[in-house]
C-alpha cells in the first residue's frame, strides 16, 4: 500500500485529488503531521494541528453516485471501529462526524468526481484530534471539540490506528460492492452507533433551518426528519446543530 508522508501539507485532500488526476491508484494514502489549509465539510476550516492524525484515501470506482451518501456513512463506520479496537467509544452524528462524550474527536471531508452516474472516484478525508489536547484548539473550536489525548489521558498509537482504519474500509467497501442490498448491514451498524436517530434535531440546509424529529436513515445514506408539522424532509446534506 502507498502511504505518502509530509511533515506538511495545504490540505491531504488537496494532494490526493491532484494524485488522483495524475493517475494514482486505488488505495493511494497521503498523509500529512499538519495542514495549513486543511478543510472542514461547508467549506469550513479544519484546525490541523501536529499531533492529529489528517489524512485521505483515494477510492477509485467506488460506487453508483445514488450511492454517494452510502460511502461516507461507510467511512464513519470504518472509523467507529477502528476507535472501537483502539479503545476509544464513539458515537457517530449524521453524516459522519465522530463524537466522544458529545464532543466531536473526527471528521470527515468526502470529494467524489463523477462521469454520469458512476464516481470516477473519491477522496475520503479524515481528521482525526489525536495527540493533542483540546485547549490547542482555538477557543470557538474546543467548545464542541475534544481529543483522544484529553478523553483517554494518554496517546494513541497512530500508526496502529491507521491501519485499523485503513482495513476496515478495505473490509467494508466490498459490501459497497454488492449494491444497496450488500449495504444494508453496514447501514444498520451506523444506526447503531447513531447519536443523531430518535431526537429532535436542528439542521441547516443552506441559509434555511429545519427543526424535527430524526426518524431514519435510508437506503442511499439520506436523513429523514419529521417536522412538527408532520412533513418529512430528506436531508442529503446540511448540518445538524443538535
Ligand atoms: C468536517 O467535519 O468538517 C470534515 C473535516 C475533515 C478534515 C480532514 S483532515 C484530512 C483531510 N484534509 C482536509 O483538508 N480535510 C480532511
Amino acid at each position: 500500500r502507498r502511504i505518502l508522508w509530509a511533515p506538511e501539507r495545504t490540505s491531504t485532500n488537496d494532494t490526493a485529488i491532484e494524485l488522483a488526476h495524475d493517475g494514482a491508484v486505488h488505495g493511494l494514502v497521503v498523509t500529512a503531521a499538519r495542514q495549513t489549509g486543511g478543510r472542514g465539510r461547508q467549506g469550513r476550516v479544519w484546525q490541523s494541528p501536529a499531533g492529529g492524525m489528517w489524512f485521505s484515501v483515494l477510492v477509485r470506482n467506488p460506487c453508483a453516485l445514488s450511492q454517494a451518501g452510502d460511502l461516507t456513512l461507510l467511512a464513519s463506520v470504518a472509523v467507529h471501529r477502528a476507535l472501537h479496537e483502539s479503545g476509544v467509544e464513539a458515537e457517530i452524528k449524521w453524516p459522519n462526524d465522530i463524537l466522544v462524550d458529545g464532543r466531536k474527536i473526527c471528521g470527515i471531508l468526502a470529494q467524489m468526481r463523477a462521469d454520469g452516474e458512476t464516481v470516477d472516484y473519491a477522496v475520503i478525508g479524515i481528521g482525526i484530534n489525536a495527540n493533542f489536547h483540546r485547549e490547542a484548539l482555538p477557543p470557538d473550536v474546543f467548545d464542541h471539540a475534544t481529543t483522544i489525548l484529553t478523553e483517554c489521558g494518554q496517546p494513541v498509537d497512530r500508526p496502529l490506528l491507521l491501519a485499523r482504519i485503513l482495513n476496515q474500509l478495505d473490509a467494508l467497501y466490498s459490501n459497497l460492492a454488492q449494491g444497496a442490498g450488500g449495504f444494508a448491514a453496514v447501514r444498520e451498524e451506523w444506526k447503531t452507533h447513531a447519536h443523531t436517530l430518535g431526537r429532535t434535531v436542528h439542521v441547516r440546509l443552506g441559509d434555511t433551518f429545519i427543526t424535527g424529529y430524526a426518524e431514519d436513515v435510508d437506503e442511499r445514506g439520506v436523513l429523514l426528519v419529521r417536522d412538527h408539522a408532520g412533513v418529512r424532509h430528506e436531508l442529503h446534506s446540511g448540518e445538524v446543530l443538535f
